[in-house]
């Protein structure tokens, strides 16, 4: 028999401590901005019946990238390939004792069977945003500043990235103003979404099969349609007033059309202006109908979805970084010899007890390894705790990096650490 193999599943990751400490360091700042903007965290369950995505999402989601299965009850069940179906379950669920608008945020794994690539895998974490039952466009310009600014909490700059903005209204006007039914409508909206991955010929070849008028010419020169000519101006004053906001790198992108059918106004996806990295780091709009899929009057909502993959990536190009040491130890515990444990933990419990975060030695490693072993752990401080410790109430400290000592009375030793002095 061979050995199992230790890799993880195809696409997706494991976290070791110190990759999953990275993260965490993400997921900190996303949530410290997020609580600037009073937007609330909820989580549920990966598992979710399969006919949720089967209502009204992405075809392409839907028919080739979920995980589908049948469970021991004969029940379809899917592994959630995004976020808004299940936002849109829990809240029409409490639709009538929730306080809306509702501001809420969650960093969910999603599940996406893909060609793992560059900035795509089978799993990711996404943090979603979302603003529900505000169907103005001060909700749209809420929401897109938030996104921004979450980029700015890791210390991006405007010149990094750019939203890239359009509006599914102004593109069912297009298309009925091209004489477009439903039908013919959607097939063109598929195909605008591949555009930029296919050549141009193929396109127009494509297009001229769904449509004799251009839609996109009939953004280009507004005039022919009203309808198409008040969509456009709605979304170029929330451009301008996004601008007059702080969000200057806002542009107007006809050709944007977002994979996902559910969406009904805005649209927009944020972009490293790196081309290096050439996916969307964000994607979201606004999606009026979703709610009411699950009975009631139609609640707005609008909102995005933020990748970790594509994030990180954004973050190594720039230089930009998240000190990821929360949460890790501060103090390595030496002990002299194994017959000092006992007393060391209890010596650590007091430490813990005010707040400090103690590593404690458990080998029969002599006190040089010790030491070798806390640098290699990145412990930053390292005491050995033994008999004479014990007795004398004094203990020495030493800084691992420089390799200062300080003697002190073991009394002193906590506020030393939450001073990190
Ligand atoms: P989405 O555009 O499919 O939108 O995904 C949002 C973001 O998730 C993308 O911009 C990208 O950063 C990341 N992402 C998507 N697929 C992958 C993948 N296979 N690997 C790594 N990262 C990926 C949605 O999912 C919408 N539900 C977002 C939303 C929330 N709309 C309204 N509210």
């Amino acid at each position: 028999m061979t050995d199992l193999s230790t890799d993880p599943y195809k696409g997706v990751r494991d976290f070791y401590p110190t990759d999953w400490a990275r993260m965490q360091a993400m997921f900190t700042r996303m949530r410290a901005t997020l609580a600037q903007w009073g937007y609330e965290e909820y989580a549920a369950s990966p598992l979710e019946r399969a006919e949720l995505y089967e209502a009204k999402t992405s075809e392409e989601i839907v028919s080739e990238q979920t995980y589908t299965f049948t469970d021991r009850g004969d029940r379809r069940v899917t592994l959630r390939p995004e976020m808004t179906p299940t936002l849109a379950r829990m809240i029409a669920g409490k639709r009538r004792e929730m306080p809306l608008p509702a501001r809420w945020f969650s960093i969910p794994n999603v599940f996406r069977y893909e060609r793992p690539q560059k900035g795509r895998l089978r799993e990711h974490y996404q943090l979603n945003v979302d603003l529900v039952g505000a169907g103005s466009a001060e909700a749209d310009l809420e929401v897109i500043t938030v996104a921004t600014d979450l980029l700015k909490s890791f210390g991006a700059k405007e010149s990094d990235f750019v939203v890239r903005v359009n509006s599914r209204a102004l593109l069912t006007a297009a298309c009925t103003a091209a004489e477009l039914n439903a039908e013919a409508s959607r097939a063109y909206l598929h195909l605008l979404d591949k555009k930029n991955k296919m050549p141009a010929e193929e396109f127009a070849a494509a297009q001229a099969a769904i449509t004799a008028k251009d839609p996109l010419a009939l953004i280009e020169d507004a005039g022919t349609s009203p309808d198409v000519a008040r969509e456009k101006k709605a979304l170029l004053d929330t451009i301008e007033a996004l601008a007059r906001r702080g969000v200057g790198n806002a542009v107007f992108d006809p050709t944007l059309t977002r994979g996902f059918d559910y969406y009904t106004g805005i649209v927009f996806e944020i972009f490293d202006t790196n081309p290096e990295n050439p996916r969307a780091l964000f994607g979201g709009g606004r999606f009026d109908r979703l709610v009411a899929l699950f009975g009631g009057d139609p609640i707005p909502a609008v909102g995005f979805g933020m990748g970790d993959v594509t994030l990180a990536d954004f973050l190594l190009t720039h230089g930009l970084t998240v000190a990821d040491t929360d949460g890790r130890p501060e103090l390595y515990l030496g002990t002299p010899s194994p017959e000092d444990i006992p007393g060391a933990q209890a010596f650590a419990a007091t430490l813990r007890a005010q707040g400090s975060r103690v590593f404690v030695n458990l080998t029969e490693k002599n006190l040089g390894d010790q030491i070798k072993d806390a640098v290699k752990r990145g412990i930053p401080l390292f005491l050995a705790y033994g008999a004479n410790e014990v007795a004398s109430q004094t203990v020495r400290m030493k800084v691992l990096a420089t390799g200062e000592e300080v003697g002190l009375p073991v009394s002193e030793l906590p506020l030393r650490l939450r001073t990190g002095s």
